[in-house]
């Protein structure tokens, strides 16, 4: 048996498979997200240890057995955040999360320097970890004098099963300090901030083992010789659950974020467009990703808006698109990452008219988060990576309308996975299986079978050209609007 953890943003999920991969059970346990502050996004590193005991908990009572016989564990988690230790292990502050943008002003000024770009092969952009360090030294000095280790969501959690300091090579990727290309740290990144690599924990592979139990969790849980992965940062673990660990393989991700995530049998990085090149969890593989901040949140907020929900507006509309949408949506609703790197732009609605009802209004959302989507597909073919077909995932690949607009959007085949729970808990439980039993990652990764394909409607091709040359257009004008 294997148990795959991952914290996401708004739970800690387990999740236990068998030695075939079949999952056995699965536990989610609720946390919360404080904004005390616009733009501020932060989280007690002791709800992560609190919810992943609820869910283990739950998964003894329902599975003990099945529990007891673990040997491998993997850890998946949200990406960036900063979590501040002192010399004693202590917290010293709310984790800064990967949604938060106070550091804009610091991630400019380290962005500035070429040698990150240079190193890091990606944009210093402000959710990711440095900058949140440097705003952290600029704000409250007395704490980042007493910042011992900085640690990763994920890798605190191991810090509590292991006793050990460990990160994974994709998940460090995700710093600004890692050099992307030689798989460790930046000594020049690091000091560029203050730091050094003694405030870091040491790098593995996210399929080599980086730790052992604690004995008292162990028996705790009925355990015995259980292993602890490297691990992945959410992403790269659901790549690892999809099975999207050769190159040309490709996965769009519609969940509160929207991710377009490619593998890469090569370091392929090109700060230039936005698009970020991190290391795969698996060894000697890299990925790229364009990550646009609102994709089901776009959704959400809509339907709040429209007093109605995501499920209702969409089916509302019909089983497939016959045309583009009349109004623009721009679907910058906190902020842009890929391609525009804007964390003070906001979303909007373009060329309203009277005839517009809330269906037109939905289908502009719709397609605006598919434009996003397509500008992440510009990104990584910027740098290099042409697909012809994604893999859709995450809440809003339940609406057969959003796949047959995206697939329209992008002009490629969206295939959607049977039912099934492929995610990044499933990626970090094959983790644990791989480095439990030094298994083959290829053979261990196979991606799932596949319920529909959609295919794009080639007699709506320029339609949706012509309106995608618009949303382009339009975020000059409205960045300029927002000054
Ligand atoms: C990736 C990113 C998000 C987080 C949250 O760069 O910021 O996908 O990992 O899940």
């Amino acid at each position: 048996m294997y148990l795959g953890l991952d914290i996401g943003t708004s739970g800690v999920k387990a999740v236990l498979i068998d030695a075939d991969q079949k999952i056995i059970g699965s536990a989610n346990t609720a946390i919360t997200v404080s904004r005390p502050h616009s733009g501020w996004s932060e989280q007690d590193p002791k709800s992560w240890i609190s919810a992943t005991e609820a869910s283990l908990d739950q998964l003894k009572m329902e599975f003990g057995s099945a529990l007891a016989a673990v040997t491998g564990i993997g850890l998946s988690g949200q990406m960036h955040g900063a979590t501040l230790l002192d010399s004693a292990d202590e917290i010293l502050r709310p984790c800064i999360l990967w949604n938060d943008t106070r550091s804009h002003k610091q991630a400019a000024e380290l962005d500035a320097n070429p040698l990150f770009r240079k190193q890091s092969g990606n944009i210093v952009f402000p959710g990711f970890t440095a900058p949140k360090l440097a705003w952290v030294k600029d704000n409250e000095p007395e704490i980042f004098a007493q910042t011992a280790k900085v640690l990763l969501p994920k890798d605190y959690l191991r810090l509590w099963l292991t006793g050990e300091f460990v990160s994974d090579m994709s998940d460090a990727s995700g710093t600004s300090w890692l050099n992307v290309e030689a798989r460790d740290w930046s000594e020049d990144l690091l000091g560029a901030t203050d730091l050094g690599v003694q405030h870091m924990p040491s790098l593995v592979e996210g399929s080599d083992v980086s730790g052992t139990l604690r004995s008292e969790l162990a028996s705790r849980w009925g355990m015995k010789d259980v292993v602890v992965a490297g691990g992945a940062g959410d992403n790269a673990a659901s790549a690892i659950g999809l099975g999207t660990v050769q190159a040309g393989s490709a996965f769009a991700s519609l969940g509160t974020s929207g991710v377009l995530f490619a593998a890469n049998e090569t370091y392929l990085p090109n700060p230039e467009s936005a698009v970020h090149a991190f290391c795969h969890a698996l060894p000697q593989m890299w990925h790229q990703m364009g990550v646009f901040l609102s994709a089901t949140d776009s959704l959400n907020w809509w339907a709040k808006v429209a007093g109605s929900n995501a499920a209702d507006l969409t089916a509302s509309l019909g089983e497939k698109p016959t045309a583009p949408a009349a109004p623009i949506f721009l679907p910058y609703m906190s902020g842009e990452r890929t391609p525009h790197n804007d964390a003070a732009i906001r979303g909007a609605f373009v060329g309203l008219d009277h005839a517009h009802d809330q269906a037109a209004m939905t289908a502009a959302v719709l397609d605006g988060v598919g434009f996003a989507l397509r500008d992440s597909m510009e990104a990584l073919r910027a740098a290099g990576t042409h697909l012809n077909k994604v893999m859709a995932v995450g809440g809003g690949s339940n609406s057969d309308y959003w796949l047959q607009t995206i697939s329209n959007i992008l002009g490629l085949p969206v295939e959607l996975p049977e039912d099934g729970d492929f995610g990044a808990a499933f990626g970090a439980a094959r983790l644990g299986l791989m480095s439990a039993e030094s298994a083959d990652p290829l053979d261990v990764c196979q991606p799932p079978k596949i319920k529909s394909v959609f295919e794009p409607n080639r007699s709506l091709k320029d339609d949706y050209e012509t309106s995608y040359q618009r949303y382009r257009a339009l975020y000059p004008a409205l960045s300029g609007a927002m000054k």
